[in-house]
């Protein structure tokens, strides 16, 4: 069998341990052939790849990012980048390609393969919002970044006096910021799912100082807006492709905590060093065991599928399916955040 893979969208720790498992399960244990296309699906548009065998994936396991690359081009957006992406697939004689991606990676593999092509989709976002499977890998890695920082922040907060507003990723929904604020103990946690009341956040960071304590933090994924009419909230304007930009949030909450409650409040963005470095032992094992299920399914012939996590095992879900919604916080699991916050 010839399996072609590709990382696409944002990065996330455990994308070498997918490439890895791939590798190792293809050409070790079925004798397959494997490359890799470079920088996501603009490798395949332009037949831009490279052989991937054991020694192009020799201490990978640890490594963060992805040593195939990764962009954020999509064939759906490129004038005929379907019937180019299924050409190359025929020239270059691959029976599968495996796309490791987030939900707009998801999209297009959903929709080549309706197109035909023989796709067996890998889940991955740090943001863990992916509907079909429980968790994907990155997510661990990120909230234990962010529970660190959090840590940290607290001790000069206190140090300070201060209420710190720490911006976490999640543009439209907030598994990290519920995750690393229970893990860490934060004072308040916002999340997109919920906007949030500038009153009652300030009457809740209010309430620990009047109490006695000597610092707040606040933790608030960056896709969070207030209620409407609650706070004046300016949005961060639109990037280079005219897609929302989402930093700012935290500057524009300490702000307005700085001047309703009277105490030095700062930002503090964690940003892409949530998506750095080593995954963690969870999100090694995690990639490593949707790899080797990848390539099993493509050699059952199960394409149109993408690798999921269900409990504790791993099962194949429809990718037209995964795509359907995000998986956002539900009230219950807020509600459990709530109360040890
Ligand atoms: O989807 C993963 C993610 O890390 C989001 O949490 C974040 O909003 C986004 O990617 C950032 O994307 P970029 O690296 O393109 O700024």
């Amino acid at each position: 069998m010839r399996i072609g893979v590709l990382t696409s969208g944002g990065d996330c720790p455990g994308l070498n341990a997918v490439i890895r498992s791939v590798v190792h399960r293809a050409v070790v244990d079925h004798g397959d052939e494997v490359i890799g296309f470079l920088d996501g699906w603009k490798g395949l548009l332009e037949c831009d790849y490279r052989k991937l065998d054991l020694e192009a994936v020799g201490g990978i396991l640890a490594r963060g990012g992805t040593i195939l690359g990764s962009s954020r081009v999509q064939p759906a957006h490129l004038v005929g980048g379907v019937e180019r992406a299924r050409g190359h697939v025929a020239d270059l004689g691959l029976d599968a390609i495996i796309p490791i991606g987030g939900e707009g990676t998801l999209k297009a593999a959903s929709l080549l393969s309706e197109a035909g092509l023989p796709i067996v989709g890998v889940p991955k976002t740090i943001d863990n919002d992916i509907a079909s499977t429980d968790v994907t890998f990155g997510f661990d890695t990120a909230v234990t970044v962010a529970t660190e920082a959090l840590d940290r922040l607290k001790t000069t907060a206190e140090s300070h006096q201060r209420v710190l507003v720490v911006e976490v990723m999640g543009r439209h929904t907030g598994w990290i910021a519920l995750h690393s604020g229970m893990a860490a103990g934060a004072h308040a946690v916002v999340v997109p799912e919920r906007p949030f009341d500038m009153d009652e956040l300030t009457a809740r960071v209010g309430e620990r100082f009047e109490a006695g304590k000597r610092f707040a933090i606040v933790v608030v994924a960056e896709g969070a807006k207030p209620r409407e009419g609650s706070m004046e909230f300016k949005t961060a304007g639109t990037d280079i492709y005219g897609h929302e930009r989402f930093t700012g949030i935290a500057n524009q909450l300490s702000v307005e905590l700085e001047r309703r409650l009277g105490k030095e409040a700062r930002p503090v963005i964690l940003g892409h060093v949530q998506r750095g470095g080593t995954p963690t032992a969870y999100d090694r094992v995690l990639a490593t065991r949707f790899g080797w299920h990848a390539v099993e399914a493509a050699h059952r012939g199960e394409f149109g599928m993408l690798t999921a996590l269900r409990g504790t095992d791993i099962t194949m879900v429809p990718l037209s399916q995964a795509v359907e919604s995000l998986k956002t916080v539900p009230a219950d699991r807020y509600a459990e955040a709530e109360c040890v916050i």
